[in-house]
């Protein structure tokens, strides 16, 4: 053979080896992924179907995917209707989770749903709120410069991160930076801050343009666009909520997650497998609220779950007012997305917390879903001019980008279309639950009817027999009148 012919025999033979040396292990590992996404699903979907999931079970879990507005939920509609003793350990923070506390009926937290593994089975209720994806990786980047941005007072980077080390261990409360995704998302943004700083005051940036996007003002602070395809964010931001409906975050109690998020993050058409796991669990909820229809959202959550609440508590109350006493109470109330980077008065705290829950404990006794949606407009409004107070203060740190409604306006298309497609399964996640939560509302408006109509029947009975008693009423005096006459005509004669 000629050396050229040799050559040309080596490279195909190479080649051959080369392509089934690389075909084959994709070929298996793809099918490898699919069999434990499917082995994973599976076993999701196994669990029996609850006897009605439309009652309020022993336990209320409220899966709270983080800036879906929860909080408020929390703030103004569950701490009024349940006594704090009846609160799980805080549990946003996995160390000092106990569920196993007696009597523990409430559970708020941004853990996913491979918690409710650790709960009594069949007992546990779960409510959630979803948001539209685009505006979900908005707040959360959003949020995540506003309380880095807090920590800008301190002169440097390592004064800002001792000084947090020294406050949290004495402080029992949980703090933003304790919890997930925070945890991971707060110190990352804080560095990002601290080294653009840095660079600015050395008179680094000087070549940079200029420019009026808030979302994209590298001097000052990361980029929307670099935030989101950072590794980071893939870990913890996109897709969020479908992981967290389906207990696959980075913060789940599945031994098997790790593998199957390494699997759908590598194969995306695997994802559908987990999407089908998201929806099923969405079926079974007691309560679905979507952020963007929010006073609807908040009459259907006073209605369905603040209702079946109180009626529990009526017949709970009377055991209740025995064993409740103060040293039961949770001591600490803090609020985690508020307080974070904040100096706390631990002190001032305990006291705070324990006048409120004296008064809540009163307003209890005569709460009606009336008064509870009274009671959350008013809870709602100061609690939105504090997060307010608190943004302002915050993003002063790094003007002049600012975000608002007008600002996010400038983000280049591009970029909204890259959110929407990193967010691929939220977005079917979402109009599935935009589908549920429409049904649920028909079905409220239906139940509301059929009382209306029961009682104006009732009504109209009540009318009838009214009417009825009227005429006799009527027969009688005409029959006295007449047979009054009678005598007197009679006496006459
Ligand atoms: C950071 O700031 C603190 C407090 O002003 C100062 O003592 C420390 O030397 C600074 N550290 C660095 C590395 O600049
Ligand atoms: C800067 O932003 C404002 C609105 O925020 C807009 O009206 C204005 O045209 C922008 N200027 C430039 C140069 O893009
Ligand atoms: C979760 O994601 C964060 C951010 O990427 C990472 O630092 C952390 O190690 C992850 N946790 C686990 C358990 O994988
Ligand atoms: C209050 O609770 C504590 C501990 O749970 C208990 O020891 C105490 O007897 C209770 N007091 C009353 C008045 O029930
Ligand atoms: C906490 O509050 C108390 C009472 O208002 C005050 O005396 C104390 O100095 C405060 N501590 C800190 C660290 O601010
Ligand atoms: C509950 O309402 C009744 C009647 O309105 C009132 O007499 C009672 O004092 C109220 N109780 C509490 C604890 O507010
Ligand atoms: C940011 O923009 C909002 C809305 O345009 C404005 O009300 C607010 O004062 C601005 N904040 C800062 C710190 O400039």
């Amino acid at each position: 053979m000629a050396p050229a012919q040799n050559v040309v025999v080596l490279a195909m033979l190479l080649a051959v080896v080369f392509t089934s040396l690389n075909a084959s292990p994709t070929e298996d590992d793809f099918l490898h992924c699919q069999r434990t996404v499917k082995r994973w699903a599976t076993s999701s979907l196994e669990t029996k179907v609850k006897e009605d999931k439309h009652k309020l079970q022993d336990l209320l879990f409220f899966l709270h995917i983080p800036r879906t507005g929860g909080r408020t939920y929390f703030h103004c509609f569950l701490r009024r209707l349940y006594y704090s003793s009846l609160e799980c350990p805080r549990s946003y923070d996995k160390l000092r989770f106990d569920p196993s506390k007696p009597n523990c009926r409430l559970m708020v937290t941004h853990d996913d749903y491979s918690v409710v593994s650790k709960l009594p089975r069949g007992s546990t209720s779960v409510v959630t709120i979803l948001r539209n994806p685009l505006d979900r990786v908005f707040s959360t980047y959003e949020f995540s410069v506003e309380v880095a941005a807090r920590f800008l007072v301190h002169p440097n980077l390592t004064s800002a991160t001792q000084m947090t080390g020294r406050i949290r261990p004495k402080n029992k409360g949980v703090s933003t930076l304790d919890i997930w995704p925070w945890k991971y998302l707060v110190p990352w943004i804080r560095e990002d801050l601290f080294t653009r700083r840095e660079i600015r005051s050395q008179g680094g940036f000087s070549s940079i343009d200029d420019n009026n996007d808030s979302y994209n003002m590298e001097k000052i602070v990361m980029p929307l666009h670099q935030f989101i395809n950072d590794p980071i964010a893939h870990d913890i931001v996109h897709n969020g909520a479908t992981l967290q409906v389906a207990g696959l975050t980075n913060n789940s109690y599945f031994a098997e997650s790790h593998e199957v998020r390494h699997c759908i993050s590598k194969y995306r058409s695997l994802g559908e497998y987990v999407l089908e796991v998201a929806k099923k669990r969405l079926d079974d909820m007691l309560y679905i609220g979507l952020t963007e229809d929010h006073r609807e959202s908040a009459t259907m959550f006073a209605n369905v779950v603040g209702e079946q609440v109180l009626s529990q508590f009526h017949t709970l109350s009377s055991s209740m007012e025995q064993s409740n006493n103060k040293s039961e109470l949770s001591p600490l109330f803090l609020d985690p997305e508020g307080d974070g980077g904040r100096i706390q008065n631990t002190t001032n705290k305990l006291e705070e917390s324990e006048v409120s829950a004296e008064n809540v404990e009163v307003a209890k006794e005569n709460m009606t879903v009336a008064k509870l949606m009274e009671a959350y407009e008013v809870c709602i409004s100061s609690l939105r001019k504090a997060q307010s107070r608190r943004r302002f203060s915050s993003l002063k740190r790094i003007s002049p980008a600012n975000f608002s409604k007008e600002a996010r306006r400038q983000v280049p298309e591009a970029v909204l279309k890259q959110i929407m497609s990193l967010n691929s399964l939220d977005v079917e996640l979402y109009k599935y639950a935009q589908g549920i939560f429409f049904q649920q509302q028909k079905d409220l408006m239906e139940k509301e009817r059929q009382k209306s109509a029961l009682s104006s029947s009732h009504a109209a009975q009540w009318k009838i027999s009214l009417l009825v008693v009227t005429v006799l009423l009527f027969l009688v005096i005409i029959f006295l009148l007449v047979s009054a006459r009678r005598r007197t005509s009679k006496l006459k004669i």
